[in-house]
């Protein structure tokens, strides 16, 4: 059982202090990796390691292909600012492959899960000899795993899986005591500027979370734009997550006087505190027929935009 540090009861350099002794010791001499994905949590862990470990730490940006538009060198050069310097690693067929002819939404995560853990991590960890990963789990993603809602790409342990047995490496997961809420100040504690510490969250599995059906290049690449124009659209609405998603039946649309048999975009758009529940954001109307207007003219294929209106629960925010 995991205890709790409630944002209203948490120290933030105290935390930070807590947490960098808690990885210099577990560490000891030996050499660590981390994923960062450019989300508070994972550039959090980041600067956690670094304090802690320096140069022992190996920080990887793992190329997935499923990131948004730009994703891979703005978090590589950001990072390169902070003086932390970020590995590329190009990983994206590895996924594909992985996710080819998959349908189901828990066993793509389990896809995802399995060829970034075992695959492409136990790879360089074996390159690299490090011991441990440290990666940037929260308690939300703990209680939601362990409840059965969603399979969270980065929960093992709570699960009662070895990690050393299945993959190799031992896990260290020091924001797992606390909520989103509390990422983001601890983030603005340590000195990550304003972009990486009110980032919106993306999940792990990225835009196949986004996607309802197989995930194909060709699809996450529409994905991939309908996210872009919803971002632009609406950066300036304060929300906590905005989101488009592919669906994977189709519906009968019109275009130029003919028959357009075409592609349904979702869009969602979530107030929240701390993800355990939410409630959809009260966009103007204009703003959601500029947004639809923009889709359909600029996504391929596209003759369908909706508006999700119900809230978390009983959906969740991401489609899958
Ligand atoms: P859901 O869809 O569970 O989303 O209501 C709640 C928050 O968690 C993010 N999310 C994930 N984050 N790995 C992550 O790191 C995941 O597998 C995952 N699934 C959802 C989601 O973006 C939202 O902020």
């Amino acid at each position: 059982m995991i205890e709790e540090i409630r944002i209203e009861d948490m120290n933030s350099e105290e935390f930070i202090r807590e947490k960098v002794d808690e990885i210099s010791s577990t560490v000891g001499e030996g050499v660590a990796i981390n994923a960062l994905s450019g989300g508070v949590d994972s550039s959090m862990v980041t600067i956690l390691g670094h304090k802690a470990l320096r140069d022992r730490l190996k920080t990887c940006f793992i190329e997935n292909g499923l990131m948004r538009q730009g994703e891979p060198q703005e978090v590589v050069s950001l990072f390169a600012e902070l003086g932390v310097h970020v590995e590329l690693i190009d990983a994206r067929e590895q996924f594909f492959e992985a996710l080819r002819g998959v349908t189901d939404p828990e066993e793509k995560r389990e896809a995802i899960t399995r060829t970034f853990y075992r695959d492409v991590f136990g790879e360089l960890v074996k390159e690299s000899n490090a011991k441990y990963l440290l990666q940037g789990t929260i308690l939300t993603d703990v209680d939601e795993t362990v409840a059965g809602i969603k399979r969270q790409h980065n929960v093992f342990e709570q699960l009662g899986i070895d990690t050393q047995k299945a993959f190799g490496y031992k896990i260290i997961e020091p924001l797992a005591q606390i909520r989103k809420d509390g990422v983001r100040k601890v983030a603005e504690a340590v000195g990550l500027p304003e972009s990486v510490y009110n980032r919106m969250p993306f999940p792990g599995p990225a835009l196949s979370t986004r996607v309802i059906g197989e995930v194909t290049p060709e699809k996450i690449e529409l994905v991939r734009q309908a996210t872009a124009i919803t971002e632009e659209e609406l950066a300036e609405v304060d929300a906590f997550l905005k989101l488009a998603i592919l669906h994977d039946d189709r519906v009968t649309g019109m275009r130029d006087g003919q028959r357009d048999f075409g592609l349904q975009i979702e869009i969602r758009c979530w107030d929240s505190i701390d993800a355990r529940t939410a409630e959809p954001t009260r966009l103007p109307f204009e703003t959601i027929e500029r947004l639809a207007g923009r889709i359909i003219s600029e996504v391929p294929g596209v003759v369908s935009v909706t508006y999700n209106v119900t809230p978390k629960p009983p959906s969740t925010m991401e489609a899958i």
